[in-house]
């Protein structure tokens, strides 16, 4: 394809749109929209999220060095998009979306009941970076809606349906059907 230079843009697309559940030392919960998170390690299980230090929930996870990243499925984007575009400082999220709380095995903040995957996570270091700061977070503990697993144990992305984000034009997508599996080409 002939390409167009324009200015340095994070146009890595599609990203999750992920909701992370944060806690203030009292006890009270939060959730945040993130798209701006990757996996950075598999063994210790690693990932990255990157937080604007004006955020409500920046300020709770540097506290607590807690949070736990959720998976929404496509079916609850609305409250997905809520929880971007609101702050938790005065407001409710789980009462405003209706999203239900859940105790998480390992960390304070809890899962959310309604995304099918959610990751419990330690901050390992904080990165200034620029207008965003990176938390690294190592896995502690991983959770997968029941429903999503077969008779074989398989699991099942249909189920697992994950709310995709496009930094480029700022839209909601979801996953399309398989096109290959890892190595497929090798097969004749
Ligand atoms: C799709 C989407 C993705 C977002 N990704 C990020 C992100 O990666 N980092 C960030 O700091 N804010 C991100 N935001 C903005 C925050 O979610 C938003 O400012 C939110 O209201 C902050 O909530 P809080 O004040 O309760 O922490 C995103 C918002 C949307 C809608």
């Amino acid at each position: 394809m002939k390409k167009r230079s324009i200015n340095p843009s994070t146009y890595l697309t599609p990203v999750p749109a992920a909701l992370v559940t944060c806690q203030d030392k009292g006890g009270r919960p939060n959730i945040i929209t993130i798209a701006w998170t990757g996996v950075v390690c598999s063994e210790p299980p690693m990932l990255s999220i990157s937080i604007r230090p004006s955020r409500y929930s920046y300020r709770l996870i540097k506290e607590t060095r807690e949070f736990v990243v959720n998976i929404p499925t496509v079916d609850i984007i609305r409250m997905a998009d809520h929880c971007g575009i609101t702050s938790g400082k005065n407001t409710d999220k789980f009462a405003e979306t209706g999203l239900t709380a859940v105790s998480a095995e390992k960390v304070s903040p809890p899962l959310i009941a309604e995304c099918s995957v959610s990751m419990e996570c330690r901050v390992t270091e904080i990165v200034p970076l620029g207008i965003h700061d990176m938390f690294l977070g190592e896995i502690v503990a991983t959770h997968v809606a029941d429903e999503a697993f077969d008779a074989e144990g398989n699991i099942r992305m249909e189920i697992i349906n994950p709310l995709g984000y496009s930094p480029m034009d700022r839209s909601y997508r979801a996953m399309g059907d398989p096109l290959g599996w890892y190595g497929y080409s090798r097969k004749k």
